[in-house]
Protein backbone atom coordinates (compact mmCIF):
# COMPACT_ATOMS: atom_id res chain seq x y z
CA UNK A 1 0.00 0.00 0.00
CA UNK A 2 1.24 3.34 -0.79
CA UNK A 3 -0.18 6.56 0.50
CA UNK A 4 -0.38 10.12 -1.49
CA UNK A 5 2.93 11.62 -0.54
CA UNK A 6 3.24 14.33 2.04
CA UNK A 7 4.29 18.15 0.40
CA UNK A 8 6.23 19.18 3.48
CA UNK A 9 7.58 21.75 1.15
CA UNK A 10 4.62 23.70 1.02
CA UNK A 11 4.42 26.91 3.77
CA UNK A 12 1.31 27.15 5.69
CA UNK A 13 -0.69 30.03 6.01
CA UNK A 14 -0.79 29.71 9.49
CA UNK A 15 1.55 31.44 12.10
CA UNK A 16 3.79 28.74 13.83
CA UNK A 17 3.15 30.16 17.14
CA UNK A 18 -0.70 29.02 16.33
CA UNK A 19 0.43 25.47 15.24
CA UNK A 20 2.39 24.93 18.59
CA UNK A 21 -0.13 26.56 20.67
CA UNK A 22 -3.12 23.46 19.23
CA UNK A 23 0.05 21.03 19.50
CA UNK A 24 0.41 21.56 23.27
CA UNK A 25 -3.46 21.55 23.70
CA UNK A 26 -3.30 17.97 22.10
CA UNK A 27 -0.14 17.02 23.95
CA UNK A 28 -2.09 17.73 27.38
CA UNK A 29 -5.73 16.91 26.12
CA UNK A 30 -6.85 13.88 28.39
CA UNK A 31 -8.96 13.04 25.34
CA UNK A 32 -9.42 13.80 21.72
CA UNK A 33 -12.73 13.78 19.69
CA UNK A 34 -11.96 13.69 15.88
CA UNK A 35 -15.25 14.11 13.71
CA UNK A 36 -14.77 13.93 9.66
CA UNK A 37 -16.40 14.44 7.03
CA UNK A 38 -16.16 14.49 3.23
CA UNK A 39 -13.39 16.86 3.15
CA UNK A 40 -11.35 14.52 4.78
CA UNK A 41 -11.32 12.32 1.53
CA UNK A 42 -11.81 15.07 -0.75
CA UNK A 43 -7.66 15.21 -1.61
CA UNK A 44 -7.64 11.25 -1.94
CA UNK A 45 -9.81 12.09 -5.07
CA UNK A 46 -13.32 11.37 -3.24
CA UNK A 47 -15.56 14.10 -4.60
CA UNK A 48 -17.88 15.74 -1.81
CA UNK A 49 -21.02 13.68 -1.09
CA UNK A 50 -22.51 16.65 -3.73
CA UNK A 51 -19.74 17.59 -5.75
CA UNK A 52 -19.77 13.29 -6.79
CA UNK A 53 -23.15 14.29 -8.51
CA UNK A 54 -22.17 15.39 -11.56
CA UNK A 55 -22.74 14.42 -15.01
CA UNK A 56 -25.11 11.89 -15.74
CA UNK A 57 -25.84 11.78 -11.82
CA UNK A 58 -26.52 15.64 -11.92
CA UNK A 59 -29.62 15.39 -12.60
CA UNK A 60 -31.29 13.75 -9.65
CA UNK A 61 -31.02 15.12 -6.13
CA UNK A 62 -29.59 13.77 -3.14
CA UNK A 63 -32.46 12.97 -1.20
CA UNK A 64 -33.34 10.86 -4.60
CA UNK A 65 -30.47 8.87 -4.01
CA UNK A 66 -30.00 8.37 -0.84
CA UNK A 67 -33.38 7.83 0.41
CA UNK A 68 -35.48 4.58 0.97
CA UNK A 69 -37.92 6.33 -1.11
CA UNK A 70 -35.77 6.91 -3.97
CA UNK A 71 -34.91 3.03 -3.94
CA UNK A 72 -38.01 2.01 -3.92
CA UNK A 73 -39.29 4.22 -7.34
CA UNK A 74 -35.84 3.69 -8.75
CA UNK A 75 -33.86 0.34 -7.60
CA UNK A 76 -31.89 0.01 -10.15
CA UNK A 77 -30.79 3.62 -10.25
CA UNK A 78 -29.83 3.76 -7.21
CA UNK A 79 -28.22 0.47 -7.42
CA UNK A 80 -26.10 1.58 -10.27
CA UNK A 81 -25.13 5.08 -8.34
CA UNK A 82 -23.74 3.22 -5.40
CA UNK A 83 -21.71 0.97 -8.01
CA UNK A 84 -20.30 3.82 -9.28
CA UNK A 85 -19.22 5.54 -6.23
CA UNK A 86 -17.69 1.68 -4.72
CA UNK A 87 -15.79 1.61 -8.13
CA UNK A 88 -14.12 4.81 -7.93
CA UNK A 89 -13.56 4.39 -3.80
CA UNK A 90 -11.83 1.34 -4.83
CA UNK A 91 -9.43 3.15 -7.18
CA UNK A 92 -8.19 5.69 -4.52
CA UNK A 93 -5.81 5.87 -1.57
CA UNK A 94 -5.48 7.04 1.94
CA UNK A 95 -4.41 10.66 1.86
CA UNK A 96 -1.82 12.19 4.53
CA UNK A 97 -4.41 13.28 6.63
CA UNK A 98 -5.93 9.99 6.70
CA UNK A 99 -2.49 8.80 7.99
CA UNK A 100 -1.59 11.21 10.06
CA UNK A 101 -4.90 10.77 12.21
CA UNK A 102 -4.34 6.86 11.96
CA UNK A 103 -0.72 7.17 13.15
CA UNK A 104 -1.24 9.54 16.72
CA UNK A 105 -4.70 7.25 17.73
CA UNK A 106 -1.72 4.25 17.36
CA UNK A 107 0.41 6.39 19.66
CA UNK A 108 -1.91 7.21 22.28
CA UNK A 109 -3.59 4.55 22.62
CA UNK A 110 -7.17 4.66 24.21
CA UNK A 111 -7.08 8.73 23.82
CA UNK A 112 -8.66 9.67 20.58
CA UNK A 113 -12.45 8.71 19.74
CA UNK A 114 -12.53 8.77 15.75
CA UNK A 115 -15.81 9.54 14.29
CA UNK A 116 -16.91 9.70 10.87
CA UNK A 117 -19.37 10.01 8.39
CA UNK A 118 -17.67 8.82 5.56
CA UNK A 119 -18.84 5.60 3.92
CA UNK A 120 -15.34 5.12 2.16
CA UNK A 121 -13.33 3.11 4.44
CA UNK A 122 -10.28 5.09 4.00
CA UNK A 123 -9.41 5.76 7.57
CA UNK A 124 -9.70 1.95 8.21
CA UNK A 125 -7.39 1.36 5.11
CA UNK A 126 -4.75 4.18 6.47
CA UNK A 127 -4.83 2.04 9.76
CA UNK A 128 -7.57 3.36 12.21
CA UNK A 129 -9.08 1.60 14.48
CA UNK A 130 -11.43 1.91 16.08
CA UNK A 131 -13.60 4.06 13.69
CA UNK A 132 -17.06 5.02 15.06
CA UNK A 133 -18.37 4.77 11.31
CA UNK A 134 -22.07 6.88 11.99
CA UNK A 135 -23.25 6.43 8.57
CA UNK A 136 -22.26 3.03 7.27
CA UNK A 137 -19.83 1.45 5.05
CA UNK A 138 -20.24 1.56 1.15
CA UNK A 139 -19.06 -1.45 0.52
CA UNK A 140 -21.47 -3.68 2.43
CA UNK A 141 -25.09 -4.90 1.76
CA UNK A 142 -27.95 -5.19 3.70
CA UNK A 143 -31.49 -6.66 3.27
CA UNK A 144 -34.10 -3.80 2.56
CA UNK A 145 -36.70 -5.43 4.41
CA UNK A 146 -36.15 -7.60 7.87
CA UNK A 147 -34.97 -11.06 6.15
CA UNK A 148 -36.94 -13.85 5.93
CA UNK A 149 -35.96 -17.45 6.10
CA UNK A 150 -35.76 -17.89 2.37
CA UNK A 151 -33.16 -14.01 2.19
CA UNK A 152 -29.65 -15.84 1.53
CA UNK A 153 -27.10 -13.78 0.20
CA UNK A 154 -25.60 -16.40 -1.42
CA UNK A 155 -28.58 -17.15 -3.38
CA UNK A 156 -29.61 -13.67 -5.60
CA UNK A 157 -31.14 -13.36 -8.43
CA UNK A 158 -30.59 -10.37 -10.93
CA UNK A 159 -27.51 -8.15 -9.99
CA UNK A 160 -28.79 -4.32 -9.78
CA UNK A 161 -29.90 -4.67 -7.29
CA UNK A 162 -29.82 -8.37 -6.18
CA UNK A 163 -32.77 -10.07 -5.02
CA UNK A 164 -34.19 -12.69 -2.88
CA UNK A 165 -35.66 -15.35 -5.59
CA UNK A 166 -38.49 -16.55 -2.46
CA UNK A 167 -39.96 -13.03 -1.65
CA UNK A 168 -38.30 -10.05 -3.92
CA UNK A 169 -36.65 -8.24 -0.92
CA UNK A 170 -33.69 -6.49 -2.23
CA UNK A 171 -29.80 -5.73 -1.64
CA UNK A 172 -29.20 -2.50 -0.58
CA UNK A 173 -25.81 -0.42 0.66
CA UNK A 174 -25.23 -0.79 3.84
CA UNK A 175 -25.35 3.22 4.48
CA UNK A 176 -27.66 5.29 6.26
CA UNK A 177 -30.03 7.04 4.14
CA UNK A 178 -31.72 10.17 4.55
CA UNK A 179 -34.50 9.72 7.18
CA UNK A 180 -33.29 6.66 8.61
CA UNK A 181 -31.42 6.40 12.37
CA UNK A 182 -28.05 6.27 12.78
CA UNK A 183 -26.30 2.93 14.24
CA UNK A 184 -27.45 3.21 18.21
CA UNK A 185 -23.97 2.08 19.95
CA UNK A 186 -22.00 3.84 17.62
CA UNK A 187 -23.67 7.18 18.22
CA UNK A 188 -24.46 6.74 21.99
CA UNK A 189 -20.31 6.07 21.85
CA UNK A 190 -19.67 8.95 20.14
CA UNK A 191 -21.94 11.55 22.26
CA UNK A 192 -20.41 10.05 25.36
CA UNK A 193 -17.15 10.61 24.02
CA UNK A 194 -18.18 14.45 23.13
CA UNK A 195 -19.03 14.77 26.49
CA UNK A 196 -15.55 13.46 27.71
CA UNK A 197 -13.17 15.13 25.26
CA UNK A 198 -11.48 18.27 26.35
CA UNK A 199 -10.55 19.05 22.57
CA UNK A 200 -12.10 18.30 19.68
CA UNK A 201 -11.31 18.45 16.13
CA UNK A 202 -13.97 18.70 13.33
CA UNK A 203 -12.44 18.15 9.97
CA UNK A 204 -13.62 18.48 6.30
CA UNK A 205 -17.64 18.70 7.25
CA UNK A 206 -20.08 21.13 6.55
CA UNK A 207 -21.83 20.71 9.62
CA UNK A 208 -25.48 20.52 8.58
CA UNK A 209 -25.82 17.04 9.22
CA UNK A 210 -27.15 15.66 11.70
CA UNK A 211 -26.77 14.49 14.89
CA UNK A 212 -23.38 13.82 13.95
CA UNK A 213 -22.86 17.86 13.71
CA UNK A 214 -24.46 17.85 17.47
CA UNK A 215 -21.29 16.14 18.63
CA UNK A 216 -19.67 19.79 18.02
CA UNK A 217 -21.95 21.59 20.57
CA UNK A 218 -22.08 18.93 22.79
CA UNK A 219 -18.54 18.85 23.27
CA UNK A 220 -18.40 22.77 23.71
CA UNK A 221 -21.13 22.62 26.08
CA UNK A 222 -18.99 20.36 28.18
CA UNK A 223 -16.24 23.09 28.04
CA UNK A 224 -13.99 20.93 25.56
CA UNK A 225 -12.10 23.12 22.95
CA UNK A 226 -13.11 23.08 19.65
CA UNK A 227 -11.43 23.40 16.34
CA UNK A 228 -12.77 23.15 12.69
CA UNK A 229 -10.29 22.62 9.94
CA UNK A 230 -11.96 23.10 6.55
CA UNK A 231 -11.13 25.12 3.89
CA UNK A 232 -14.57 26.99 3.21
CA UNK A 233 -16.95 28.58 6.13
CA UNK A 234 -19.47 26.00 7.93
CA UNK A 235 -22.09 25.85 10.22
CA UNK A 236 -19.97 24.72 13.05
CA UNK A 237 -17.60 27.75 13.15
CA UNK A 238 -19.57 29.60 15.94
CA UNK A 239 -19.45 26.79 18.43
CA UNK A 240 -15.41 26.65 17.32
CA UNK A 241 -12.55 28.03 19.23
CA UNK A 242 -10.54 28.24 16.13
CA UNK A 243 -11.17 27.34 12.84
CA UNK A 244 -8.06 27.06 10.54
CA UNK A 245 -9.32 27.51 6.66
CA UNK A 246 -7.09 24.70 5.29
CA UNK A 247 -7.37 21.35 3.59
CA UNK A 248 -6.72 18.47 5.99
CA UNK A 249 -4.12 16.76 4.55
CA UNK A 250 -1.99 19.65 4.31
CA UNK A 251 -2.31 20.44 7.89
CA UNK A 252 -2.98 17.12 9.61
CA UNK A 253 0.78 16.17 9.66
CA UNK A 254 2.10 19.12 10.95
CA UNK A 255 -0.39 19.13 13.75
CA UNK A 256 -0.17 15.39 14.85
CA UNK A 257 3.35 14.19 14.01
N1 LIG B 1 -10.10 19.48 3.64
C1 LIG B 1 -11.06 19.75 4.55
N2 LIG B 1 -12.34 20.04 4.21
C2 LIG B 1 -12.64 20.05 2.91
C3 LIG B 1 -11.70 19.78 1.89
C4 LIG B 1 -10.37 19.49 2.31
N3 LIG B 1 -9.41 19.22 1.43
N4 LIG B 1 -12.33 19.86 0.69
C5 LIG B 1 -13.62 20.16 0.94
N5 LIG B 1 -13.81 20.29 2.27
C6 LIG B 1 -15.06 20.59 2.97
C7 LIG B 1 -16.05 21.48 2.24
O1 LIG B 1 -15.70 22.84 2.41
C8 LIG B 1 -17.36 21.11 2.94
O2 LIG B 1 -17.55 21.90 4.11
O3 LIG B 1 -15.77 19.37 3.16
C9 LIG B 1 -17.15 19.66 3.36
C10 LIG B 1 -17.97 18.65 2.57
O4 LIG B 1 -19.34 18.90 2.77
P1 LIG B 1 -20.47 17.81 2.38
O5 LIG B 1 -20.24 17.30 1.01
O6 LIG B 1 -21.77 18.41 2.72
O7 LIG B 1 -20.10 16.60 3.34
P2 LIG B 1 -20.44 16.31 4.86
O8 LIG B 1 -20.56 17.56 5.66
O9 LIG B 1 -19.48 15.29 5.30
O10 LIG B 1 -21.87 15.65 4.72
C11 LIG B 1 -22.38 14.93 5.81
O11 LIG B 1 -24.36 14.40 4.59
O12 LIG B 1 -24.71 14.14 2.38
C12 LIG B 1 -24.77 13.49 3.59
O13 LIG B 1 -24.49 11.26 4.31
C13 LIG B 1 -23.84 12.31 3.63
O14 LIG B 1 -22.16 11.74 5.28
C14 LIG B 1 -22.67 12.78 4.48
C15 LIG B 1 -23.29 13.84 5.35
Amino acid sequence: MSFAPLDTSASLPLADTEIASLRQRLHNARHLLVLTGAGASAESGVPTFRDAQTGYWAQFSPEEMASEAGFLAHPQRVWDWYQYRRDLVRQVMPNAGHVALAQWQARHSGRMTLVTQNVDGLHQRAGSTPVLCLHGNLMDNRWLLPPKPCCDVRFTEGDAPPQCPGCGNYLRPAVVWFGEALPHAELQQAQDAAKACDLMLVIGTSGHVYPAAGLAHIAARGGAHVVVINPEPTALDSVADRCWRLPSAQILPALLA
